[in-house]
């Protein structure tokens, strides 16, 4: 294991990047590059027993294919048990409550809770009120801090080895975010990421996606897609989340691709340069061309691997060196 020092990591719970340092944010991504070398094995058994004997649940209220299959490979990788909750099967559509429900599971004995769940602050709630460490994986519109260390490590690795430099951080690094900003919990655990560790952001969308007042996180704001990428060493594009939206809040999905669409015909206006990422899922074609999302300056499958190490390297940390709940908290 590398030399690192996790005495800068007291936390039980991992509930939003809002609350970490960047020594902390620092922290994860340089624990991550070990987890990475665990997937990559060349005797194939990608496991280490760091979380050995301890529950993982996986308790997921929303949707998931990646996020979910993520954390569970995670924990799988570093030999927990996991168990997945599947909400429409579970008591909480007979009444239950999430804390009578996490108490029960509580009750058989588990060390790590992954929740994603449509009431922003949920995590929280549940961080506050239990003994098991709490992972966000997505609470509403709030934040999705796995994403964002995932996203900035991913960022970091390419940036190193297109400086040829293996210490370069992100500081200065221009990244520009494209598209439905206002439903994007990505989005917010991103900036308050790239804040932190000294990126220079820039949010792009149409007005009625982009949140009132949203420049005073920090960011330069445009409607212009040619101004957002044109110095841009990052283009991360978001979903255009359908299912979250009110119906018209832009004119059409034709107009929305003629203004704001990453392909190649918008590429020209970009440094040659310039990583392509996103979340995922993708609406093809909509927000992103398949040219693109499928060409060689995507990283979007990257992402994806990292999130494994990523999230191994979150669990490690808060097992085995985060902090317990402080007693009489409410
Ligand atoms: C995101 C989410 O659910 O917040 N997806 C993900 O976790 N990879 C973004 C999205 O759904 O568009």
């Amino acid at each position: 294991m590398a030399d690192l020092n996790p005495t800068v990591w007291t936390r039980k719970d991992l509930i939003g990047i809002e609350d970490l340092s960047r020594e902390e944010i620092e922290l994860v991504l340089d624990t991550a590059p070990q987890f990475v070398a665990v997937s990559k094995r060349e005797s194939g058994i990608k496991k280490v027993p760091l979380l050995q004997g301890r529950l993982v649940v996986n308790w997921f209220h929303e949707p998931s294919t990646r996020t979910r299959t993520s954390f569970e490979l995670a924990a799988k990788r570093l030999s927990a048990d996991t168990l997945g909750i599947t909400v429409a099967a579970s008591s909480s559509v007979k009444g239950e409550t999430l804390h009578d429900t996490l108490a029960n599971i509580e009750a058989m004995h588990s060390d790590v809770i992954v929740i994603r769940h449509s009431c922003a602050g949920a995590p929280h709630i549940l961080a506050a009120n239990h003994d098991s460490h709490i992972i966000n994986a997505g609470d509403g519109r709030h934040e999705h801090p796995t994403q964002a260390l995932l996203d900035t490590f991913t960022m970091r690795e390419h940036i190193r080895a297109q400086r040829n430099d293996p210490t370069a951080g992100l500081d200065g690094v221009k990244v520009a975010i494209i598209g439905d900003i206002e439903h994007s919990r990505v989005a917010r655990s991103d900036i308050w990421a790239l804040n932190k560790l000294g990126a220079r952001v820039t949010l792009c969308g149409p007005s009625t996606l982009l949140p009132m007042h949203i420049e005073r996180m920090g960011v330069r704001v445009t409607t212009n897609l040619k101004d957002a990428i044109s110095d841009a060493d990052v283009i991360y594009a978001l979903r255009i989340q359908l299912e979250r939206q009110q119906k018209g809040l832009f004119p059409s999905i034709r107009e929305y691709i003629r203004l704001f669409r990453i392909d190649n015909d918008s590429l020209r206006n970009a440094p040659a340069h310039a990583l392509i990422m996103h979340p995922g899922p993708i609406n093809r074609d909509l927000e992103l061309a398949s040219e693109v999302a499928d060409g060689p300056r995507s990283v979007i499958l990257e992402q994806v691997s990292n999130g494994v190490a990523v999230r191994m390297a979150v669990m490690h940390l808060l097992v085995n060196f985060g902090g317990k709940r402080p007693q009489g908290v409410a």
